[in-house]
């Protein structure tokens, strides 16, 4: 099978190496792709969000799979284009994932499905931003309405903060405060059938100790000793499978990847927010954990036949991914910076760990950083403890001026199992 890839980050290269690992996949392509994925893959130049330019670069490397990997050419329908043009293709059409893309279509979707998440208003003037913080009162949590690439959301106890968040957005959601630890759980679905991954949880903001601003994502780890065993299947009955039928019932189904964002409160499980593709870090975790074939997983997907698929085969290794950011992330990052030690990683630690490209680039014999994101380096080991001590001796001989990383990803969960 031919697969084509649309994206060019991290979980993109993710994909694009538990893709490289399946005996079925005979040739792997990805557009636009990035400096790391063009050692696994052939990239071609594309406009991600032009549904007319990707299909056609489909047709050209007749490729049998397409998997659309980011949310925003989700949203503008390039899914629903490729569709059209006859080919396979893994995520959903830019209808069902307003999932991600409005969180108050999401909010009434859950409502439609009984899905328990936060209570919440949505909020169209200051006035009604103002009486909805004053009824549920702080901590405050204020949403964009919108795509806002994991910075539309602030919560915070300074009530001036939260009205000035809600009067520079269009539209926002006003939610209650979740308290508890999050949890990541992806579920791959063809609009019908649910097949729920592994758990993994993720760190979003800049600093350890959960200080500092949110951003997409600073580490991951997989999995989580913590939680009960039951969660996943919990999951899959009070959230997942509903969402998808209330979608398949809308005449909207969701075919893709369905990402519950999840707060295990003292009252249960509630949803923070839905996802519609594959999350960033957790797919460098959940992947490194994943033993079945990916491209037959997502290709019984994108045909609706993962009724018949042979259950997921996992590994019972942990993973850790550590993600290192440019100077300034999650604020404009600078770029064009040298990486260097890269070779080092795959001659000394590979194969247990191994650096994802995100923001890179190829500039003559170096590469160098383009993003906020630049790379995560993401390793496997017996329990959290090896994992995590690989993925930071790799992470030590990254070189990238200006650089910032996390020191605490998975610490606590490490240290609280070897401690149990
Ligand atoms: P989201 O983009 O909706 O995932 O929100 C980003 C982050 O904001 C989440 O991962 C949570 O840490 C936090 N957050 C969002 N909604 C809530 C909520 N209702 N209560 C507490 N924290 C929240
Ligand atoms: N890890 C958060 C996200 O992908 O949105």
């Amino acid at each position: 099978m031919k697969v084509l890839v649309i994206g060019g980050g991290a979980r993109e290269h993710a994909l694009c190496h538990s893709l490289s690992l399946d005996p079925d996949v005979t040739a792997l392509y990805c557009a636009p792709g990035n400096a790391g994925i063009a050692g696994v893959a052939e990239l071609h130049p594309v406009d991600a969000l032009d549904g007319a330019a990707v299909s056609a670069l489909a047709g050209r490397l007749g490729a049998d799979l397409v998997v659309v990997g980011p949310e925003a050419p989700l949203v503008a329908g390039v899914a629903d284009a490729v569709r059209a043009a006859g080919v396979p293709v893994f995520g959903p059409s830019g209808e069902a994932a307003l999932l991600e893309g409005s969180k108050a279509f999401a909010k009434d979707v859950m409502a439609a499905a009984g899905v328990p998440t936060a209570r919440s208003y949505v909020c169209t003037t200051p006035e009604e931003a103002e009486a909805a913080l004053a009824a549920f009162g702080a901590p405050y949590v204020v949403k964009d309405d919108g795509l806002a690439a994991g910075k539309g959301v602030v919560v915070t106890d300074d009530i001036e903060a939260a009205k000035a968040h809600a009067a520079a957005c269009e539209r926002v959601v006003v939610e209650e405060f979740l308290d508890g630890p999050e949890v990541s759980l992806f579920a791959v679905t063809d609009g019908r059938t649910v097949v729920p991954l592994q758990p993994a949880q993720d760190f979003k903001r800049a600093l350890d100790g959960d200080e500092g601003p949110n951003t997409g994502g600073m580490g991951a780890y997989s999995p989580l000793p913590w939680a009960d065993p039951k969660l996943v299947g919990e999951v899959l009955e009070t959230v997942l499978q509903p969402t998808v039928d209330e979608l398949r019932r809308r005449g909207t189904p969701f075919s893709g990847l369905l990402y519950a964002g999840l707060a295990i409160t003292s009252r249960g499980v509630r949803v923070i927010e839905f996802n519609a593709r594959f999350g960033d870090p957790e797919t460098q975790v959940v992947l490194a954990r994943l033993k079945s074939p990916l491209g037959g997983l997502l290709l019984a997907a994108a045909e609706g036949t993962l009724a018949d698929l042979a259950p997921l085969r996992w590994s019972d290794d942990a993973a850790v991914t550590v993600v290192v950011a440019s100077h300034n992330y999650p604020g404009t990052p600078r770029t064009g910076d040298p990486i260097t030690g890269l070779d080092e990683v795959a001659a000394e630690d590979g194969p247990h760990a191994y650096v994802l490209h995100a923001g890179t680039r190829q500039d003559g014999d170096s590469v160098v950083s383009a993003g906020g994101r630049v790379l995560s380096v993401t390793a496997v080991g017996a329990n959290l403890t090896q994992a995590r001590e690989r993925a930071y001796r790799a992470v030590a001989r990254v070189r990238l001026d200006g650089s910032q990383h996390r020191t605490d990803i998975a610490a606590k969960a490490a240290a609280d199992a070897a401690g149990a």
